[in-house]
């Protein structure tokens, strides 16, 4: 860790990489960081599509922001092609290993062990971020991928200036982590917590991303990256095996659909819930004209149609590889106005009237999102994560890789709830080689006359904030407006609206109270959205990049 003055440097090539523009067309990038950002200009002017933007900016983040994505950790990208019109979602969601099974994180009486799916390597599945950002290059890119790898290196080996988001989140991480020396080694200055702009360096990470860009898949998943991934994870407690390493990949998985009045949605299918979730409520919605309804009744409809979408995830949703989901059932409109005729206007249905049980929301966790758009309609959606701030606070020796603990996204147990206060059933319970349910939502919006990209970390409240975020672009809003929305979430259990300061009013709250529901405003506000949008017959772009994060929008010419 450097101090504060050596770190003026770095702010400075920081606006100046944001001056490097693509000539050819022009790019809406908003990303959490605004040296991922920049890293996609970078590639755009070196003579890169957006999908090759989009392999800079997600290789990027997983070095800026180490305690929200990375190459221990998976993502989802949702990519259209304007020439031709093809869209496809990359799943590259972790996997558990071969040797997880079903009570891995229960006691002999069966119940939960503290921690044991959050903390250290037996919490962490198979990485599926390196293989994604493979693919998406060799399929999709014009540039090879250890050009698009280029910034990310830099930035790990020279380092980068950490904001206040990373030390509040090693802060609260911050146990964890010293129980991991290489990771205190690389994120803690003497094991303490650094100073603001302190400058971080990740030469083992810089190391790592360059045998990624120069053997590609092999460069992470064999030879000496995997052995020291496997090793160390086994001599801390894991469970990995090389061949789980070497038999991961990701899927190319048809998106989800939908249209809500006139509206175009695609998003996440399994493995994520995110689409379904969005989908299934939109549908719900669609059956009111919620521009003629008070304030009231418009967060009433839309916090029940929360609760039975979310149910319904909590019912049916999990990995499709191992799973009939019923697909067609969820996204039917006829489904969805069968729920909706369960839907008083004046009452909340109680969840445990559906089922289940209720159970607490633990909060302050991360992810990351980033959207991109070009003036011809090609985009990329992607949201990446390792679960927690800091995964699972555990480094590989000698790889600079934080590694996830997204196993913490099954259920442990049929009616278990995980670190969201999600619940979930056999739909979602540990499975070898099965990828845990995901919420993350990238999307695209598509209207008569605009596209809209977007998409936000946040747990189990990210399918809700994108819903918000949709009914806003139906409203007529922009992306300055989606990102701000002030924010309220239902996800059936706990039986509870949670709610941002400023998003329900105090006769608000009275009358939804009356009305039978209960309210908790969050301690902190929550998300971080990234969000572009196109004009179609303009060709005009807008970007915006939520206030409540430390992101960065740009519309390059
Ligand atoms: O895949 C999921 O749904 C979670 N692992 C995402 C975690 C997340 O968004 C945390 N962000 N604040």
């Amino acid at each position: 860790m450097l101090r504060a003055a050596q770190i003026v440097v770095i702010l400075l090539t920081t606006s100046f990489s944001l001056q490097v523009l693509s000539e050819e067309h022009k790019v809406a990038i908003a990303s959490a960081h605004p040296l991922a950002t920049a890293a996609g200009f970078e590639i755009l002017a070196k003579g890169g599509n957006v999908f090759d933007a989009a392999v800079a900016v997600s290789a990027a983040l997983a070095v800026v922001e180490p305690f929200s994505s990375g190459l221990g950790g998976g993502a989802y990208w949702l990519l259209h092609r304007e020439k031709d019109a093809f869209e496809v979602l990359i799943d590259g969601r972790e996997k558990a290993p071969m040797a997880a099974h079903k009570n891995m994180y229960l006691d002999k009486e069966g119940k939960v062990i503290d921690k044991l799916s959050l903390d250290g390597p037996l919490s962490a599945a198979i990485p599926g971020m390196p293989a994604g950002l493979v693919h998406l290059s060799k399929q999709y890119g014009k540039l090879p991928l250890s050009e698009s790898l280029l910034p990310a290196i830099r930035y790990a080996q020279t380092g980068f200036a950490v904001g206040e988001r990373y030390l509040k989140l090693l802060k609260f991480r911050e146990a964890v982590i010293h129980h991991y020396p290489e990771t205190a080694a690389i994120f803690l200055d003497k094991g303490k917590l650094p100073e603001r702009f302190s400058l971080l360096r990740q030469p083992d990470l810089a190391k790592t991303l360059s045998n990624l860009a120069n053997s590609g898949r092999e460069g992470f998943y064999s030879g000496s990256t995997a052995d020291k991934l496997v090793e160390s994870v086994n001599k801390a407690g894991g469970i990995w095996t090389k061949n789980d390493l070497e038999s991961y990949q990701i899927i190319e998985r048809k998106p989800v659909t939908g249209v809500y009045k006139g509206l175009k949605i695609t998003s996440t299918g399994s493995s994520s819930s995110g689409g379904v979730v969005l989908i299934e409520a939109l549908n719900i919605l669609a059956g009111y004209d919620l521009s003629k309804m008070d304030e009231l009744t418009r967060k009433h409809l839309i916090t029940e149609a929360m609760r039975r979408a979310y149910h319904d995830r909590s019912l049916y949703l999990g990995d499709e590889d191992f799973i009939n989901i019923p697909l067609k059932r969820l996204l039917s409109e006829d489904y969805a106005a069968g729920l909706r005729s369960s839907i008083r206007l004046d009452k909340a249905l109680p969840s445990e009237l559906m089922s289940g049980q209720i159970e607490l929301q633990t909060e302050g966790l991360n992810t990351t999102h980033f959207s991109i758009i070009d003036d011809e309609g090609n985009r990329v959606a992607s949201t990446l994560s390792i679960n927690f701030p800091f995964g699972s606070g555990f480094v590989a020796e000698g790889t600079g890789v934080i590694l996830n603990n997204e196993m913490d996204d099954f259920d442990s147990y049929p009616g278990a709830t995980n670190g969201y206060g999600l619940i979930g059933g056999i739909a979602n319970c540990i499975e070898p080689g099965k990828r845990m349910l995901s919420s993350m939502t990238p999307t695209f919006l598509e209207s008569d006359t605009d596209i809209a990209v977007l998409g936000t970390p946040g747990g189990s409240r990210i399918s809700s904030m994108v819903l918000l975020a949709a009914l806003d672009f139906e409203k007529g809003n922009g992306p300055e407006s989606w990102v701000k929305v002030p924010r309220y979430h239902h996800q059936f259990m706990p039986d509870v609206i949670e709610y941002e300061e400023g998003a329900l009013s105090e006769p608000e709250l009275t009358s939804l109270k009356s009305m039978g529901h209960q309210s908790k405003k969050v301690r902190y506000p929550y998300g971080d959205m990234q969000a572009v949008l196109l004009n179609k017959k303009t060709k005009s772009l807008l970007a915006a990049s939520d206030q409540r994060g430390e992101g960065r929008a740009v519309v390059g010419k």
